[in-house]
């Protein structure tokens, strides 16, 4: 598991210089100024990712399209709590038809960067394996779901720059025979939650840091991961450190390992074809990050009382 904190923080320290496409601030010039072997399409799509944030970082109103007019979609999984959760109150946002409410860190953060658009959030709660692809497939605007930046994901979706981190951590009865991560090599079954990070880990050949694709058992969210765990179908629960928290909170008998620890970044995803767009919630979403908001937004949720 260490091997995956020494790539996931080389690919944070890329992030921050490339956030929405590899246009930062910082290395416009250079990609406009090298466009020999460039493809012209490629070209062109840095350019005006380029143009669109340096446009939203100026305050201009830099031209953005969503996919219903008014309108700013979350796809998410709103079973994730703190990040994603419905609520039973009035909460931050709703879905589409009006009547599922949600709150957490992201729907919070999400209604504010909304607000500073002119926009309302819409969210669209799906399981988390559909965040990317329905914004690649054009049917919402952005995945905010507790989602990890990975390499493999920035071929999919572009990311805006991170705004919390996580840690993969792992839940064991209280009285299990578990005690590093070691421990899980031998012949344990792993809980996971469905096309998460903790999956992509846990799921991968020895070699490579993982436990094999036969040790692993994946679930629709986490809260049946923990279900399983509970009814001994799974030996340990691999999933991010908050909602680990909260499982273990709320359910009697479970303890969450003090071991090596994988720490990734949190960023929100959007269509490579909307530069424009990424552009403009970055730059709300760096106004917000630099205003404190969204460290009162985090306190709220999980440092209060601690
Ligand atoms: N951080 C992990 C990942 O990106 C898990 C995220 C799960 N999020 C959720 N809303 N269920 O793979």
């Amino acid at each position: 598991m260490k091997k995956y904190a020494a790539i996931l923080l080389a690919g944070m320290m890329a992030l921050s210089l490339a956030a929405c496409g590899g246009s930062g601030s910082g290395n416009s010039n250079k990609e406009e100024a090298a466009p020999a072997e460039t493809e012209t399409v490629t070209e062109e799509t840095g350019t005006d990712a380029a143009e669109a944030a340096t446009d939203a970082a100026a305050g201009t109103a830099a031209e953005f399209t969503t996919v219903s007019e008014g309108e700013l979609h979350m796809a998410t999984n709103a079973a994730f709590p703190p990040y994603e959760m419905t609520s039973d109150g009035e909460g931050y946002a709703t879905d589409a038809a009006g009547s599922v409410h949600f709150e957490g860190i992201d729907v919070e953060v999400a209604a504010m960067i909304a607000e500073k658009l002119g926009l309302k959030l819409v969210i669209d709660d799906m399981e988390f394996g559909s965040v990317i692809t329905s914004v690649q497939s054009g049917k919402a605007d952005m995945a905010m779901a507790g989602l990890t930046v990975t390499e493999d994901r920035k071929q999919n979706v572009d990311f805006t720059d991170s705004y919390a981190t996580g840690v993969q951590v792992v839940i064991v009865p209280e009285d299990s025979d578990i005690a590093t991560v070691d421990d899980l090599a031998k012949d344990k079954m792993i809980g996971v939650q469905d096309g998460t990070t903790g999956y992509i880990y846990c799921s991968d050949t020895v070699e490579n840091g993982g436990y094999g694709e036969d040790h692993v058992t994946s679930y629709t969210n986490g809260a049946m991961a923990i279900e399983a765990l509970k009814a001994g179908k799974v030996d340990a629960v691999v999933i991010d450190n908050e909602p680990a928290k909260q499982f273990v909170a709320v359910n009697e008998g479970l303890k969450i390992l003090d071991t090596e620890y994988i720490v990734e970044n949190y960023a929100i995803g959007i269509s490579k074809d909307n530069p424009a767009l990424c552009a403009a919630v970055n730059n709300a979403l760096n106004e917000l990050i630099a205003d404190g908001t969204v460290q009162q937004i985090v306190d709220k949720y999980i440092n209060a009382g601690e």
